[in-house]
Formats: structure tokens, sequence, C-alpha cells
């Protein structure tokens, strides 16, 4: 029997109901996609938000998010991205977040799976890094069960997706994660946000996924920021015990009348 769980990422929520992120109201977007999450996939086990939650990272803007996610908090996982307030997420979500050093992560067994989740934020800049205390929780973590399909989490990519601007400001210490892949072939799949687009590459077999934002979407292929217009998404992941999975993701079109 597979295990259903469900990523949203970029969600650049603001305190102002009505702030616009490049035209794009957030809240509005972020209202959308939880409604077809209730609807479609009220079932899937997990839901895991992986980093820019709060845009202008404030504590009332995580409070706000909470409340949003009520209906989700005993399935919640979240971890940071470069748009984030460590110690606001832990006083806002303190239950759903494991702190390791000053990183929030998540650990989960569920399914026959291990679901590992990182926080690749470098305060004060917008590429990530793992850094070398968290690569040796990873290590850690990896061996628990080392016999069991693991996917890992994070909110910076760590491969390269072929647009320049996008791929200069990715997880720096890739090369550290993606060395121990070949130590630890239980790691089915990486997942990441941060680009606000859907991708998906490779390193040596092991599938490199981006999900869409909830929020704006950038364009891919471009020099620069540039909005595009397709709408906002999420991805659903189905595990198999077996350790082979599916993964799709879904578009939310949003109604002009918000
Ligand atoms: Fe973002």
């Amino acid at each position: 029997m597979s295990t259903r769980i469900v990523q949203i990422t970029d969600l650049h929520l603001m305190a102002d109901p009505l702030s616009e992120l490049k035209g794009v109201c957030t809240r509005t977007n972020l209202y959308a996609v939880l409604d077809v999450l209730r609807r479609d996939f009220g079932s899937a086990e997990l839901l895991i938000v992986t980093g820019d939650l709060a845009h202008d990272e404030l504590l009332e803007t995580y409070e706000v998010l909470r409340e949003m996610l009520a209906d989700w908090l005993p399935k919640l996982r979240v971890i940071g991205g470069n748009h984030e307030n460590r110690a606001f997420m832990r006083q806002v979500f303190g239950e759903r977040v494991t702190a390791v050093d000053d990183r929030n992560v998540f650990a989960d067994s569920i399914g026959g799976w291990r679901l590992i989740g990182l926080d690749s934020q470098l305060v004060g800049e917008v590429r990530g890094q793992m850094g070398e205390s968290q690569r040796n929780w990873l290590v850690r973590e990896l061996a628990v069960e080392p016999q069991s399909p693991t996917g890992i989490f994070l909110h910076h990519p760590t491969q390269e997706v072929g647009t320049g601007w996008l791929d200069e400001i990715r997880l720096e210490d890739a090369d550290q994660l993606h060395e121990l892949l070949p130590k630890n072939r239980q790691v089915k799949f990486i997942c990441a946000g941060h680009i606000h687009h859907e991708t998906m590459v490779f390193q040596g077999d092991v599938p490199v996924l981006t999900t869409p934002a909830t929020s704006v979407q950038f364009l891919p292929e471009t020099d620069r920021l540039i909005p595009d217009p397709i709408p906002p998404g999420f991805r659903i992941f189905d595990l198999e015990p077996d350790g082979s999975f599916r993964t799709r993701v879904v578009r939310v079109p949003i109604s002009s009348a918000g």
C-alpha cells in the first residue's frame, strides 16, 4: 500500500493580507492551494513545507500561516528557506520542528520510508548552505534505517537546472551532499523549492526535483527573474514500501475574483 505525501513550497506569505509579490497576492494563492489540498488530497499522511514561508520574516506572518494550516498541524513538517526567521518558526511551529544547532529540520519514518528535511538557509544570503554540522547530522540520520528508502527535502536545489542566475543561488556545498549518495543507495530522491518552477535533473541516478511555488512562478531559462503567468502548484508523492515512487505536480488555477 502506498503512502501519499504532499510538498508545498515558497509561500512568501506576508502580514498584510493584500500584499503582492511580482503582481501575485501570495495569500490568495495559498488559500486556493489549501482549498484544493483539503478537497482532493486531505488523506495525505504528511504535508511538507520547504521554505520561504514568511517573505517579510515577521512573527505575525508565521502566526497567520499556522492558522491557515490548522487542519494539517498533526501532519505538518516545516523547514526554512532563504526568507525565514528560524526563531519565529520554532516559536510558532514548535512541536512540528526539530532543532539541530540553530537549524530547523525533521526526520520521519513513514510507510516504510525515511523522510529527512534539511534547513539550507545561509542567513543573509539568497544562496543556500548545508553546513558541516548539519551534514554530520544527516550522515547519522542516514545510518538509522539504511535499508529504508529515503527522500531528502530542502529549500535550495542541489543541482544546476540550466538557468544561470538560479544556478548561482543553489546549495553552495551541494557536492558535500551529493558525495553521500553513492554510499547511501537508499536515497531515492532529493526535492527542493526556491526556483519557483518545476524541474527534474539527475545526480547519478538520483532524481533532483524542484516544485512550483504556491506564490509567483519564475520563467525558466532566463537571465533574470521574469514572472511566468502559469498557475501555482504543489507536488504529490506516492511512496511504495519497495522504494519505488510516483510524483507529479498539481497546478491550481487562480480565479481573478481572488
Ligand atoms: Fe521563494
